[in-house]
């Protein structure tokens, strides 16, 4: 089975260690986890299935130069997709936040990561649902679930560990149940 490509921004490292420990818990499954500035478009659209994570910043905005990253992000990446066909291509989306000081925009960043792979035409897995959360508002919510794993290292980091374990096996019983489909098609 080809493997899984695992991509994350980053500016304090959080969603590095957590893209590292998805990676772990994949095993031989995955490769090690790429910094998305150091990722080019082949190598993007070369895997079946990617998780992408990325962290809120600025005004619920994606990482990048524009909200004080010293390195290029998501922000400068996700453009570079308009017009590319990932229509072959399964993402599952994780997001870092922090409910307690950003509740009103709480992992924000993930809803700008899923609009951008749907608009090429990818399939989405993994939503999450909200409970267990204590926030105001998320654009990345999406009838009553995010778009992906929300996790917050700062106010929640000790159900962090849990919510990857159950999360990574949805989406392997997603991915199982999309792989019948195919088959079935
Ligand atoms: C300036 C600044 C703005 C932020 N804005 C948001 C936000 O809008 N929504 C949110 O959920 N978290 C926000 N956060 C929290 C970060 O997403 C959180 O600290 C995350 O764990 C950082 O991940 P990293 O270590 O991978 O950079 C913000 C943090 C900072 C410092």
């Amino acid at each position: 089975m080809e493997k899984i490509g695992i991509y994350f921004g980053t500016d304090t490292g959080r969603t590095r260690r957590i893209a590292k420990l998805i990676a772990q818990k994949l095993g031989d499954r995955t490769d090690a986890p790429l910094n998305i500035n150091r990722v080019t478009l082949d190598d993007f659209l070369a895997h079946d299935v990617l998780i992408l994570g990325a962290p809120t910043y600025g005004d619920g905005e994606l990482p990048g130069l524009a909200t004080g990253l010293a390195q290029e992000s998501w922000a400068e990446f996700l453009p570079r997709l308009e017009g590319l066909d990932m229509r072959h291509q399964t993402v599952a989306l994780f997001g870092l936040g922090e409910q307690e000081k950003y509740g009103h925009e709480f992992v924000d960043a993930l809803i700008l990561l899923y609009d951008a792979v749907v608009a090429c035409g990818a399939r989405v897995i993994g939503a999450w649902p909200t409970d267990g959360y204590a926030f105001t508002a998320s654009q990345a919510v999406i009838d009553g679930r995010f778009v992906g794993l929300a996790l917050d290292q700062i106010g929640q980091p000790a159900l962090t560990e849990a919510r990857i374990d159950a999360w990574l096996r949805q989406l392997a019983g997603e991915l199982q149940t999309l792989e019948e489909h195919d088959v079935r098609a």
